[in-house]
């Protein structure tokens, strides 16, 4: 389209394209254009050119508006982006190419081959395009995770809940983080707490957690790789808090975390349920505590995030007595 614009030696042009912005006389919508030895930068009026310019009139190309993925496939695939990868429940290469597309920052685009499974709750993956592999760094709240998502379990999805857990803590607590992955858990914490006890039994989360309390810089995280039966009562009585995020199984853990709690003990225990058996958990949990001589005091119980249909990843906060 033909547009009024001010025509600068080249030399100058950077100098006079800043101070256009600045005043709100460049129109962006439209390209910049050049010869051997001027540009030509296309502004919303000539009576807003600076006095002494040289104003005329040119034709100038639209600036194209960057696709949305939809734009380009014609459907919106779900995904989400970890550091610089993303990943798909599903895909084929050109949804992958789409992403890589759209994304400048994701260098790698997976589509999962199996669901979160086994013992150490990991995922197996194809690369759909990009880069050839699947370690990344991720940031959140301010901290730096180094993670492999095919050797580890991540979720940047729980970071609101682990926001909240860590906002709970006080200077002067032992935090037990029971099932520590990584450490997205751990590592905000560490940041408020005196003392954290990470424990995990995938010898990869656990290297992992190592580089992530270097890379964040504390000094104060106790990295024990191992599994929380064999520990517990090598840490009797030492958590002010407890972690137990290890939805599905955490109640076969219930034991360990009544050992290892002090009296008054705040432990945050994570389930997924029906949302109309909540209350189950809650008498599972008081059942353990009695065996162990223990009482509760139940803080609350919060919906983290939808699991599946009418189903709850939850966290029953409480006291243990
Ligand atoms: C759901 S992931 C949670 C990781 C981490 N808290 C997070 O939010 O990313 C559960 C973790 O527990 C570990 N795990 C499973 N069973 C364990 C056990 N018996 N003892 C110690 N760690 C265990 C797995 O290896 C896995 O890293």
């Amino acid at each position: 389209m033909r547009s009024s614009c001010v025509k600068v030696p080249k030399s100058n042009g950077e100098t006079f394209r800043k101070k256009l912005i600045e005043i709100g006389a460049m129109d962006t919508s439209l390209k910049i254009k050049s010869d051997d030895r001027f540009l030509y930068i296309p502004i919303f009026d000539g009576s807003l050119a600076p006095a002494g310019t040289d104003v005329t009139i040119e034709q100038f190309d639209a600036v194209q508006k960057p696709k949305s993925i939809g734009e380009i496939l014609g459907f919106s695939p779900s995904y989400e982006i970890i550091g610089d990868i993303a990943v798909l429940p599903e895909g084929s290469i050109d949804v992958g190419a789409a992403l890589l597309k759209v994304h400048k920052n994701v260098k790698t685009v997976l589509a999962a081959l199996s669901p979160v499974e086994g013992e150490f709750r990991v995922r197996r993956y194809r690369i759909l395009a990009g880069e050839n592999r699947t370690e990344t760094v991720y940031r959140e709240y301010g901290c730096m995770y180094a993670l492999d998502l095919q050797r580890v379990y991540f979720s940047p999805r729980l970071a609101t809940e682990r926001a909240r857990v860590a906002a709970l803590v006080r200077p002067k607590e032992t935090v037990i983080d029971m099932f520590a992955g990584v450490g997205p858990f751990s590592i905000l914490i560490a940041k408020r707490a005196k003392h954290v006890v990470s424990i995990d039994k995938n010898p990869d989360a656990i290297l992992f957690l190592r580089k992530n309390a270097a890379l964040n810089s504390l000094a104060n995280i106790q990295v024990i790789r191992d599994d929380v039966h064999e520990v517990s009562s090598h840490l009797k009585s030492q958590g002010d808090r407890l972690i137990m995020n290890l939805p599905h199984n955490a109640q076969e853990y219930l034991d360990d975390a009544m050992v290892m709690a002090k009296p008054t003990a705040t432990v945050h225990y994570y389930d997924i349920r029906p949302e109309d058996s909540f209350e189950e958990a809650l008498k599972t949990i008081r059942e353990v505590a009695t065996r162990n001589g223990r009482e509760i005091n139940v803080l609350g119980i919060k919906k983290v995030r939808p699991y599946a249909p009418k189903s709850y990843n939850i966290c029953v906060d409480f006291q243990v007595m």
